[in-house]
């Protein structure tokens, strides 16, 4: 593989290397993830999470599988594996593919590890784009209520939604990030926070059944989120909450924001209904565990409903800051995005 380093991904000397997320933010614990299969487990137990990385971490693990002679064969049955570890998060689908069409051209190991390396190199890029469009948004003196975690560990760069800020904040706009802590696993308060301490960017950690308060004290100016997945007809499925938040926004006037690269559209879902969404296990509903130990709060045998993503209905969504350009809720009501999809498309500025 060809070296590649990001806040929670690395390829060094023969080595892919992920940094388990889910030991943040106490120990910085760096694992193999080259084998497909490991990097199949490290995807599921969300060690390496955020729709962008996880495309791009598979698509570097093919790469790996590939270099270190496995058959075509071997890399395609490895490939399916990995593009099936998480349903939700169209990116990961899309850069099988892209491998798998790589594969295609005639099985070369060299043309699968450049085509690795030119998706990270590419959603490096696109989170700039994204940065440049979504900091048109931002006021000096802001503050932005966030939601999950969006940042350098999230992607190959330097975020969507946290990377609009964090450029933002780099050029001087004074912003005060509000961080849902994001339960059931908490991506908010581990992780988001652990960021924020890195880039001495202020902000005050909440619960997610906080935001409405700071909404309403007038704390809040603008919501910026992720997606993992966006219907055509924009709506956006992201971490379980957001949808909260959005008709929390939506009620107090402030607007919301999905912020996304185009890996994260799927023309192919007519709307929020054939987006899938993920189901996980009844126990990080019925307690929690992290670097900080583990606990149960609720009868063991509690009836659980877990679903980590959410769907927020197009009507509830302000613009899309996408790294092709702003698309506001009246120009996704007239098929904004299957006109962002053509090439010669008009995008507008911001
Ligand atoms: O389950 P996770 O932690 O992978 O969920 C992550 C999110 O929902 C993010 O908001 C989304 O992937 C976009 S982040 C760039």
């Amino acid at each position: 593989v060809r070296a590649f380093e990001s806040l929670g991904l690395r390829s060094e000397g023969g080595r892919l290397l992920v940094l388990d997320q889910t030991q943040l933010p106490d120990r910085e614990v760096w694992l193999d993830g080259g084998d497909p299969d490991a990097m199949v487990e490290h995807i599921r137990a969300l060690r390496v999470r955020g729709a962008p990385l996880i495309g791009v971490a598979a698509a570097m693990s093919v790469g790996w599988f590939a270099e270190h002679g496995a058959s075509e064969k071997d890399v395609r049955a490895a490939a399916a594996r990995l593009r099936a570890a998480r349903p939700t998060a169209v990116n990961l689908m899309a850069a099988i593919d892209r491998m798998l069409s790589a594969a295609a051209q005639g099985f070369d190991a060299d043309v699968l590890v450049a085509e690795a390396a030119a998706i990270a190199d590419e959603d490096v890029a696109l989170c700039e784009g994204m940065a440049a469009y979504g900091g048109r948004l931002l006021q000096d003196g802001d503050g932005v209520l966030t939601h999950c975690n969006t940042g350098g560990l999230a992607t190959a760069g330097v975020g969507t939604a946290l990377g609009v800020v964090r450029r933002a904040a780099e050029s001087g706009k004074r912003l005060h990030v509000y961080v849902d802590e994001t339960r059931p696993l908490l991506q908010g308060a581990r992780l988001t926070t652990w960021e924020l301490e890195r880039y001495g960017i202020p902000y005050t950690l909440i619960t997610d059944s906080m935001a409405p308060i700071v909404m309403r004290a007038g704390r809040v100016q603008r919501v910026l989120v992720g997606a993992d997945r966006i219907a055509r007809n924009g709506d956006v499925a992201n971490k379980v909450g957001t949808y909260a938040v959005a008709v929390a926004a939506h009620h107090h006037g402030i607007p919301f924001h999905p912020v996304a690269p185009w890996t994260t559209v799927d023309l192919g879902c007519r709307d929020g209904s054939e987006i899938p969404i993920e189901e996980r296990q009844p126990d990080e509903v019925r307690g929690v565990k992290g670097s900080f130990g583990a606990v149960r709060w609720s009868p063991g045998a509690s009836a659980v409903y877990n679903p980590a993503f959410d769907v927020t209905p197009a009507e509830l969504v302000t613009a899309l800051v996408l790294d092709r350009g702003i698309v506001t809720s009246g120009e996704l009501r007239a098929g904004g995005l299957e006109r962002l999809a053509a090439p010669a498309a008009a995008v507008r500025a911001g």
